[in-house]
């Protein structure tokens, strides 16, 4: 365990350097999808969201989650990012900023975890496949899309600097349509995009160096990497370590995220913890719902949850890389925090326990509370139809009021 006299561990709550940044402390608020966001725009809904964390005492929350492309959503009610999401955008960031937090934004592209059917239009991913949740037909993506998607993703990455974030996050994982190419099992193609890691790598490293080209200097450039899809056949170690050591060579990212899981194929891999099936097979269409209801078990598996359950995986990254980490995946507790920075990580981010206990970070600072409450029953995964939030506390759905614009 960490040992608290060893004056050499850095400590979570004094200022630290993420890139060209300096954050208050080394609390950073994960990207959890609010689902409060009406026609793909900010609403007050999605502000009052972030505002509970940053005033419970992150230095920098994530809003998630900005998609790159209409069909890059995960439905149509996901933050499309385009000129007219800009103002809201911007009311966001400002808001945040006057609250002494930093702002990153999650950018990505879902790929074949889209819901075509909501967004009206097809989903893409590395090849053609069902998709399990909504039924419909994922196309593969043609090497003329890709070159339009690596634009998509420097056109962002810009307006996102016009709304003035701090931070951009590439989502690099849960097989999305970027993570889908890393994949083994889900990457199927015959052209120069598939076999050697190098060749499933090359769309998210060219991504990554479009969006560092992008984005002015004064931002910061993340992107959250999946350690382990969890899914027979898919991307695992070593070759997640591999890919990490490759980006790290890239140059072009100030620090890597480290998650694991599939919202394809094993969505609670991800969290841990219980798997909430009867909620979910309630907001599934029909005949998604039968099915669900019939082969959930196997689709939604649940898994123990151990506090920092990413951590064996993610030490091995820290000891083959030099750049600065960002540790993730159940952390509840002021020790385990500890423990991440005598590991040498950089920075924690916290989704599930900051969204029951916002103001958890300033409690385990003035010494009131050391451990969250949060009870890892998954539920708040399924609230994200109905505005995300601890549907312990909070069972009731949020409204959203009218967008920003
Ligand atoms: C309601 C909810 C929504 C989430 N949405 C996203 C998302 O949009 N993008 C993402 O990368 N991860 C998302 N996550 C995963 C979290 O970022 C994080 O990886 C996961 O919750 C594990 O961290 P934790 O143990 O601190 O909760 C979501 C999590 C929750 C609970
Ligand atoms: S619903 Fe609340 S208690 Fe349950 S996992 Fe989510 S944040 Fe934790």
């Amino acid at each position: 365990m960490a040992d608290a006299t060893n004056t050499s561990i850095p400590d979570p709550f004094a200022p630290a350097t993420l890139g060209p940044l300096t954050l208050k402390n080394r609390f950073i608020k994960a990207a959890t999808f609010e689902g409060v966001t009406p026609q793909g725009l900010v609403t007050q809904e999605l502000i009052d969201y972030h505002l509970r964390p940053v005033r419970g005492g992150v230095a920098m929350t994530t809003l998630a989650y900005l998609a790159v492309a209409p069909e890059g959503r995960t439905d149509d009610g996901c933050i499309w990012l385009r000129p007219a999401a800009v103002p809201g955008l911007k009311k966001f960031v400002d808001t945040m900023h006057d609250e002494g937090a930093l702002v990153a934004g999650q950018i990505g592209h879902a790929g074949p975890v889209a819901n075509a059917k909501k967004n009206g239009v097809p989903s893409l991913g590395a090849s053609k496949m069902l998709n399990p949740i909504n039924g419909k037909i994922t196309r593969a993506i043609t090497p003329t899309q890709i070159d339009r998607v690596i634009n998509d993703y420097a056109n962002g990455a810009r307006l996102m600097a016009e709304a003035g974030f701090d931070s951009i996050e590439i989502h690099l994982a849960h097989n999305y349509l970027l993570s889908s190419f890393l994949s083994p099992k889900f990457n199927k193609r015959k052209d120069e995009w598939n076999g050697s890691l190098e060749n499933r790598a090359r769309f998210a490293r060219e991504v990554i160096a479009a969006v560092r080209d992008a984005a002015p200097a004064s931002m910061a450039v993340t992107a959250k990497i999946s350690l382990n899809d969890g899914v027979p056949g898919g991307f695992r170690p070593p070759e997640s370590t591999e890919f990490a050591r490759l980006l790290q060579d890239d140059g072009h990212l100030n620090a890597l995220e480290m998650t694991g899981g599939s919202s394809l194929a094993n969505p609670i891999y991800l969290f841990k913890g219980d798997a909430p099936r009867e909620e979910f097979a309630k907001v599934l269409p029909f005949p998604m719902a039968l099915g669900f209801k019939l082969f959930g078990k196997k689709f939604m598996p649940s898994y123990p949850f151990e506090e920092a359950y990413f951590r064996p995986m993610a030490l091995d990254v820290r000891a083959a890389l030099d750049m600065p980490l960002i540790f993730l995946g159940g952390i509840n507790n002021l020790a385990t925090v500890q423990q991440a920075m005598a590991d040498g990580f950089d920075f924690v981010a916290m989704g599930r326990a900051v969204l029951r206990e916002p103001d958890l970070i300033k409690r385990m600072q003035d010494g009131t509370q050391t451990e969250g409450n949060c009870i890892h029953c998954n539920k708040c995964m399924v609230s994200i139809y109905s505005g995300s939030r601890c549907v312990v506390d909070n069972p009731n759905p949020i409204v959203a009021s009218a967008p920003i614009a």
